[in-house]
């Protein structure tokens, strides 16, 4: 499943759904890769990842809690 910019698939290559968390990240639950919109693979090493969907994070994808300061329109 797709969050429109990101993209997530196990380790069998099956799409991984994305769960939204509140305001802030998608959540990606088993993934193994993430891929981001320019088709960039992101390898995952943790059981559960936070995506970044407000586009400030400094460690993207993955979130790191700027969308907390963030004001969105
Ligand atoms: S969603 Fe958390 S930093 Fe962007």
């Amino acid at each position: 499943m797709t969050a429109g910019r990101w993209r997530a698939v196990s380790s069998t290559g099956e799409a991984v759904d994305l769960e939204p968390c509140g305001d802030g990240p998608m959540l990606a639950r088993r993934a193994a890769v993430v891929i981001d919109a320019d088709g960039t693979e992101h390898q995952v090493t943790r059981p559960v990842v936070a995506l970044c969907t407000c586009d400030k994070s400094q460690r993207r994808p993955w979130c790191d809690s700027t969308h907390k300061s963030v004001r969105r329109v």
